[in-house]
C-alpha cells in the first residue's frame, strides 16, 4: 500500500534525508531533474533544506508516496509569487524510487499535485521536462499540452545539451475567464 499526502513544515524538515536519498538515487540513474550525476548526498540535503524553508514560509507544496512509513516518492508546488500571475504554479521534482516504478505512484503524485494547486487557489500548471523522457507520455495522458520546445536546454549526464519541453495545463478556468 502506497499512499500519497501533502508534508507541513515539521514534516518537510524531518523528512530531508530520505528526499535527498530519493533524489541521489534518480540522479545517478540518469534522471534529468536540474542535477548531474554522481549527485554529492550533502548537495542533496542542501537542496531539500531549501525547499523545507520554502515549504515553512508557505511558498511551496510539498506532497509524497510512502510506503510502510518509508518514503518512495516526491512532487512540488511552487506557488508563483508575483502578484499578477497569483493563479500559477509550477509542478516540479516528480520523482518515484526506482523499486516502486511503473505501479501508478507517479500519476498518483501529480493527480495529487493538481489537487493541491487546486486548493491553493492556483488555475494554471506548467511544467517542463527533457524530450523523449518517459513522463512526457504520462503528462499529455493527464490532458497537459505542450507549448514549445527549447533545444540545448539542460545537460544531460554526460555533458551533453538537450532539447527541453515545456507543458500547460489549465485546472478551473471558469473563475478566473469571468473575472476577465
Ligand atoms: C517519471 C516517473 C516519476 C514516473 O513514475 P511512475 O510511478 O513509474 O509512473 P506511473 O507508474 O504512474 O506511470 C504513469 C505513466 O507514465 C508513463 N511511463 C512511466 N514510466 C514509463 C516507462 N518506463 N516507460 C514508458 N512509459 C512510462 C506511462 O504512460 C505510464 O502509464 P502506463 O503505466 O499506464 O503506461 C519516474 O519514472 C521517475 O521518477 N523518473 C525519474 C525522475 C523524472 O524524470 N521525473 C520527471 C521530471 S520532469
Amino acid at each position: 500500500m502506497i499512499a500519497i499526502r501533502t508534508l507541513d513544515a515539521a514534516e518537510s524538515w524531518a523528512a530531508i534525508p530520505a528526499l535527498a536519498d530519493l533524489l541521489v538515487e534518480a540522479v545517478d540513474a540518469g534522471a534529468s531533474v536540474s542535477f548531474m550525476a554522481p549527485l554529492d548526498f550533502g548537495d542533496a540535503v542542501a537542496f531539500w533544506t531549501e525547499i523545507a524553508g520554502s515549504v515553512a514560509a508557505g511558498k511551496r507544496i510539498l506532497i509524497v508516496a510512502e510506503q510502510a512509513n518509508r518514503l518512495v516518492g516526491t512532487v512540488l508546488v511552487d506557488l508563483v509569487p508575483v502578484p499578477n500571475q497569483n493563479h500559477r504554479a509550477e509542478i516540479g521534482k516528480l520523482i518515484v524510487a526506482l523499486e516502486v516504478r511503473r505501479h501508478g505512484v507517479g500519476k498518483r503524485l501529480m493527480v495529487a499535485a493538481e489537487k493541491a494547486a487546486t486548493a491553493a487557489g492556483r488555475t494554471l500548471l506548467t511544467l517542463d521536462t527533457r524530450a523523449g523522457d518517459k513522463p512526457e507520455k504520462l503528462y499529455r495522458s493527464m490532458g497537459w499540452t505542450e507549448f514549445g520546445r527549447v533545444p540545448r536546454y539542460a545537460r544531460a549526464s554526460n555533458g551533453t545539451l538537450e532539447e527541453t519541453v515545456f507543458f500547460y495545463k489549465e485546472l478551473a478556468v471558469a473563475s478566473d475567464m469571468a473575472a476577465e
